[in-house]
């Protein structure tokens, strides 16, 4: 068992925490914020006991009121607060003197390149991304990020680690901007755009097409997966017809600036791509945490 020690309690913090906690580590959490601290180990019970899991295994979470504590002995830390790059430059160079010389350091930053944010620190070999997902507990995939400087074999601690603590570690080779996930995500976003923005049809469509055809295979088919099931001279011809006409803009859609302009911000302005009540966003939430939620068990259910 591994000590981990986790700077930041908030959304992704606390998620972090709960997934090494169940698994049986030793977890120390720092926050800046009273309340994040005084509240992580029960909004962890609370989860635990949502998911039908050991609510005991909270018990293995730490709230640290300084930072030495929470990384002094530990073998890995995650770093998980505030997105701003040269907040989490500052907070590496700490750790680089607080932390034992063979800890591992990650960031769990969302889109700043992991290079950018450990290019002052010494041992950059050690440094890596980790990015979650949220919420950290229901969705399996962890990026780990390799800058020029990470030791391969420190970052595969970091893989093996995250494997045995029950999630899907994917190893990003090179530290681009979006990582893997965000720019596949993104990606189907711009056309996503660029089909209503193109009068082909309205959101809503869009959203139904993509949920009621190959959404409905993505949990078992991945895209090079279907390449191949359909075969890759399939794929090329229909590239050939498709790829000339699909949104390659370099820049966001002049369409979506318009919404942001407006103050069509989506469900905190109850308007965005499409209009949306406090009772439809509280079922959207609902059914996106039930069914990550169903899939969680499943998997738990395969693993015994
Ligand atoms: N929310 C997501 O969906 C998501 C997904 C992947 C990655 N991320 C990234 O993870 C990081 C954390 O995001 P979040 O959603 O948990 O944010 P959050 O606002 O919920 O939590 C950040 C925490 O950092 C704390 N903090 C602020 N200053 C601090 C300091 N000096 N020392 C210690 N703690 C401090 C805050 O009090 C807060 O509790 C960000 O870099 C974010 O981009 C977020």
């Amino acid at each position: 068992m591994e000590k981990i020690g986790i700077v930041g309690a908030g959304l992704m913090g606390q998620g972090i925490a709960q997934v090494f906690a169940l698994a049986g580590h030793q977890v120390t959490v720092f926050d800046v914020n009273h309340d994040a601290l005084a509240s992580l180990v029960t909004r962890t019970e609370h989860n635990l006991l949502e998911l039908a899991l050991d609510s005991a295994c909270a018990a293995n979470i730490t709230p640290a009121a300084e930072l030495g504590e929470a990384v002094n002995d530990a073998d890995i830390v995650f770093e998980a607060g505030p997105e701003d790059l040269s907040w989490k430059q500052t907070l590496f160079a700490q750790l680089e003197s607080l932390a034992p010389a063979n800890a591992i350091l990650a960031s769990n930053t969302s889109a700043i390149p992991i290079t950018r944010i450990v290019e002052r620190l010494e041992s950059g070999h050690r440094a890596m991304g980790t990015h979650w997902w949220n919420p950290p507990f229901l969705v399996p995939l962890v990026e780990v990020i390799k800058t020029p400087d990470t030791d391969h074999a420190i970052a595969r601690r970091m893989f093996d680690l995250l494997t045995r603590a029950g999630k899907t570690p994917a190893m990003v080779e090179k530290d681009i901007p979006g990582f893997i996930g965000n720019r596949l995500q993104h990606a189907l976003w711009r056309e996503a755009i660029a089909l209503v923005a193109n009068g082909v049809c309205d959101a809503e469509t869009v959203d139904t097409v993509v949920k009621a055809s190959f959404g409905r295979r993505l949990p078992v088919l991945g895209p090079l997966e279907n390449a191949d099931l359909v075969g890759t001279d399939l794929t090329l011809a229909i590239h050939q017809v498709l790829l000339p006409a699909i949104d390659c803009q370099p820049v966001p859609s002049p369409y979506l600036d318009a919404l942001v302009k407006s103050g069509r911000l989506g469900m905190k302005t109850g308007h965005g791509f499409r209009r949306w009540t406090a009772e439809q966003q509280a079922e959207l939430r609902s059914s996106i945490f039930q069914h990550l939620k169903a899939m969680d068990a499943a998997d738990r259910c395969e693993e015994k």
